[in-house]
């Protein structure tokens, strides 16, 4: 099993290139699933969920290829409606072609994702939407046959909760639906847009994009198109804690400044400087870090949960103490453990953690939980005091193209063992 051994404690100095979103990629190749002609998406990432949603477009019949940073799908004729089960247990997202098998094929069987390491997970919106589309599901032995004998039509769907996925599955089924299907209190994370964008682009009619109320006017047949998928506003975030922390000063390029609010107004309470250009973020960090009185995980423009375990490590070593609220998952402090058996003072209560600075971390060996709670102790051990031997890496390869080799670019001293 591979981990990282990390020597911590130099500082980051340099220019690091932030790779293309995760988070907005998985959507974008499922709905590529969509599309008669070729979709070459560029600024893909190399990520194990990247291949496992390719794994799941060849066996529904599609044409996909990655080289380098782009994968190219072609959709022209599709055999398979069942995603195969080993797939739905790699990557839990994998729940987003459900919505765009529906809107092409009228049929789809997928495994129930069930619970996941940040908690129980449901996707009650999702099914309840789908159903408001004219779509049958009945679950058999942990498998979700779903069909539209009719096709699907458009409806009003006003979900409980802005989920990210309810809001992606509903665009992708609605896209080629009948009629006009409209989203209130929609998801609007700039992921959303993205996925937007790129269906537009292949001839969607969708409007909203980025808004609460999103309408989608069915259209019978989507062309491919070249997009390019948006910066990762998380691995941005992470990069920014990890030069935080080890008092560094970096420069993020190819980023994206707009979807950043939030987390650059957290790094300016802890004293650190941002300076940005449309793409770019100059960024040196507070000497001393301070403390954030109060970080409360919200939908977007709040502050991302995805985010939280990544500035929980970074301001574990910040003067005074900082309050974290998670409200949108129920088990997403896995990673404090680990971070108290580097040194730091952290205290759990449901879904509190109070983070009383300490002046130093410590290596330690320590296990990835989950992708951000294992991207959170990367930071903390390049911000520790000697050795940390990090296992269950697989978790952060979901997320992070090659951190090593972008991370000791920058002055740190870590390396993957096999
Ligand atoms: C997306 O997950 C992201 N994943 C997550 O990123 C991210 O943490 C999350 O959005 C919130 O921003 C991808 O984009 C692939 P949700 P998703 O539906 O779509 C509850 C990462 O680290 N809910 O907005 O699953 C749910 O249980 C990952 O990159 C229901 O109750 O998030 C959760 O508490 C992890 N019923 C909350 O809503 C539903 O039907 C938010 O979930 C759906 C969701």
């Amino acid at each position: 099993m591979p981990k990282f051994i990390i020597q911590g404690g130099h500082r980051l100095e340099g220019e690091i290139p932030v790779q293309g979103a995760k988070n907005s990629a998985l959507p974008i190749l499922a709905a590529a699933l969509l599309c008669e002609g070729e979709s070459v998406l560029e600024n893909c990432p190399a990520l194990s969920d990247v291949y496992a949603a390719c794994q799941i477009l060849t066996s529904a019949g599609c044409q996909c290829r990655m080289q380098e940073h782009t994968v190219s799908v072609k959709a022209e004729t599709l055999e398979n409606s069942e995603i195969p089960e080993s797939l739905t247990q790699e990557m839990r997202s994998s729940i987003i072609f459900l919505g765009a098998m529906l809107g092409r094929m009228h049929t789809c069987a997928v495994g129930y994702p069930g619970g996941c390491e940040l908690g129980s997970r449901p996707i009650d919106l999702h099914l309840q939407a789908l159903e408001r589309m004219g779509v049958r599901i009945h679950e058999e032995n942990g498998i979700l046959y779903c069909s539209a004998p009719k096709g699907l039509h458009g409806a009003k769907i006003h979900l409980q909760f802005p989920s990210v996925g309810a809001t992606e599955n509903i665009l992708l089924a609605a896209v080629l639906a009948k009629g006009e299907t409209v989203i209130t209190n929609a998801a609007r994370e700039p992921e959303i847009i993205d996925l937007i964008g790129y269906l537009n682009s292949c001839g969607a009619d969708i409007s909203g994009a980025g808004c609460s109320t999103v309408r989608v006017q069915g259209v019978k047949k989507l062309h491919g198109c070249t997009y390019r998928i948006m910066p990762d506003r998380i691995v941005t975030a992470t990069w920014l804690a990890a030069a935080a922390i080890t008092g560094g000063t970096l420069r993020l390029l190819h980023t994206d400044v707009t979807s950043l609010e939030g987390i650059l107004d957290v790094l300016e309470q802890m004293g650190c400087q941002c300076h940005c250009t449309e793409d770019s973020i100059c960024f040196s960090a507070g000497k001393p870090l301070r403390a954030v009185r109060s970080l409360k995980t919200m939908p977007y423009p709040g502050f991302p949960t995805d985010a939280q375990a990544i500035f929980m490590a970074a301001l574990s070593r910040a003067e005074g103490t900082s309050v974290f609220e998670e409200t949108i998952f129920e088990n997403r402090f896995r990673h404090v453990d680990a971070l108290v058996k580097m040194g730091a003072d952290i205290q759990t209560a449901g879904r509190i953690a109070v983070v009383h600075g300490v002046k130093q971390l410590h290596g330690a060996a320590v296990s990835a939980t989950d992708l951000r709670g294992g991207a959170a102790l990367l930071v903390a051990g390049l911000g520790a005091q000697g050795e940390t031997i990090l296992t269950e890496i697989s978790h952060i390869d979901r997320g992070y193209d090659s951190p090593e080799i972008l991370l000791s670019d920058v002055g740190a001293v870590i390396r993957r063992v096999f």
